[in-house]
């Protein structure tokens, strides 16, 4: 039987815990030991204004459960912020075991319409959200030989969505951060991943109606089968574990969407091998436009060292 997952004397950062997908993380974190840090700036789907009621609100459930757990009202888009939010883990607990990058908010615009305002909000609050408080939990996560990291990040960045330019480089730019700080951690013991989650939350209620009435044709199709599996609550699983020691994934992505847990990776073709003492025209480039694009073969490929290795041994072969 798999053992319980535990965080006894393990000390979680839930940004964003105010409500949505982060509250169910905190929850279920207190719920298994850990003392939780519940951040939330406490404003509105689209970053706007700030209220100390829902980061209140969690710590009181989790209190009221009998778990152990802080208010942090900061804003994960500055680096002031950042900063603070690792500091009211470390008063109150002295350690940060656990950081899940998990803050946001969403405003959506055609990129020929995209105000230079929100493109700044959807930048600072996602991709120096996610620097912003991983880099002073990093810090500490070093000293202490251990450490987990989630970032969320979105498949509305990692594959595409319509009017999500800003959202969506924000949310991929996090891939490229734990693709780094997972390298750069491995030493320490820090393991780090992104996840691209999927739930009903008032951010989604907020996503395109033409997005949402496709979804809808789409649940109505599976019918029964849909079940609660929207919920947010289906999404943590996957998180929870994680983040748990038991965890040894790192350098790696994962989906979560309506009950379906899969990892999510990067493969590289075996692509053209053109000539070598001199580059090839754009002509020959075209010429050899199918092997470029044959999939077949194709390899994960972990990281840049990783990319020379793969090519390094189909010269070889060639
Ligand atoms: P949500 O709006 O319910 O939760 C986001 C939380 O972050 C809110 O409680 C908000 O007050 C807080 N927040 C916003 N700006 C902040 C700031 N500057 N500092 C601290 N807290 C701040 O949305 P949801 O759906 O729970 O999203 C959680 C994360 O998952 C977000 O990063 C979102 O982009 C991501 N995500 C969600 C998806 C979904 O289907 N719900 C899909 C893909 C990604």
């Amino acid at each position: 039987m798999t053992p319980p997952i535990r965080f006894d004397n393990r000390v979680a950062i839930v940004t964003g815990a105010g409500g949505g997908l982060g509250r169910g993380y905190a929850l279920d974190l207190a719920a298994r030991g850990a003392a939780v840090v519940v951040n939330d700036l406490g404003g509105s789907f689209d970053g706007k204004g700030s209220s100390t009621s829902m980061a209140d609100a969690v710590v009181a459930e989790i209190v009221a459960a009998g778990g152990r757990a802080v208010a942090s009202y900061d804003s994960v888009s500055t680096s002031a912020g950042g900063q603070a939010i690792v500091k009211t883990a470390l008063d109150a607990y002295g350690r940060v075991d656990v950081l899940i990058s998990n803050a946001g908010s969403l405003r959506n615009a055609p990129i020929d319409e995209l105000p230079d305002d929100t493109l700044d909000a959807m930048i600072d609050v996602h991709l120096k959200g996610g620097f912003n408080v991983s880099r002073p939990a990093f810090r500490q996560m070093k000293k202490q030989g251990y450490g987990r990291v989630v970032f969320a990040s979105s498949a509305a960045g990692m594959l595409g969505n319509d009017q999500q330019a800003a959202y969506g480089a924000a949310k991929a730019g996090l891939v490229g951060l734990m693709n780094v700080l997972s390298l750069e951690g491995a030493a320490h013991g820090i393991k780090a991943n992104a996840l691209l989650p999927t739930a009903m939350s008032r951010m989604s209620a907020a996503m395109d109606p033409k997005l949402m009435e496709a979804a809808g044709a789409l649940y109505a199709a599976i019918g029964d089968k849909l079940g609660n599996s929207a919920d947010p609550a289906f999404v943590t699983p996957l998180v929870v574990y994680l983040c748990s020691e038991a965890c040894d994934s790192s350098h790696s992505i994962y989906s979560a969407t309506l009950g379906r847990y899969a990892r999510v990776a990067l493969h590289m073709g075996a692509g053209w091998v053109g000539p070598r003492a001199a580059p090839p025209r754009a002509e020959d480039v075209a010429a050899h436009w199918a092997e470029v694009c044959e999939k077949r073969g194709a390899e994960e490929v972990h990281s840049l060292l990783g990319e020379f290795e793969l090519v390094a041994r189909r010269l070889k072969a060639a």
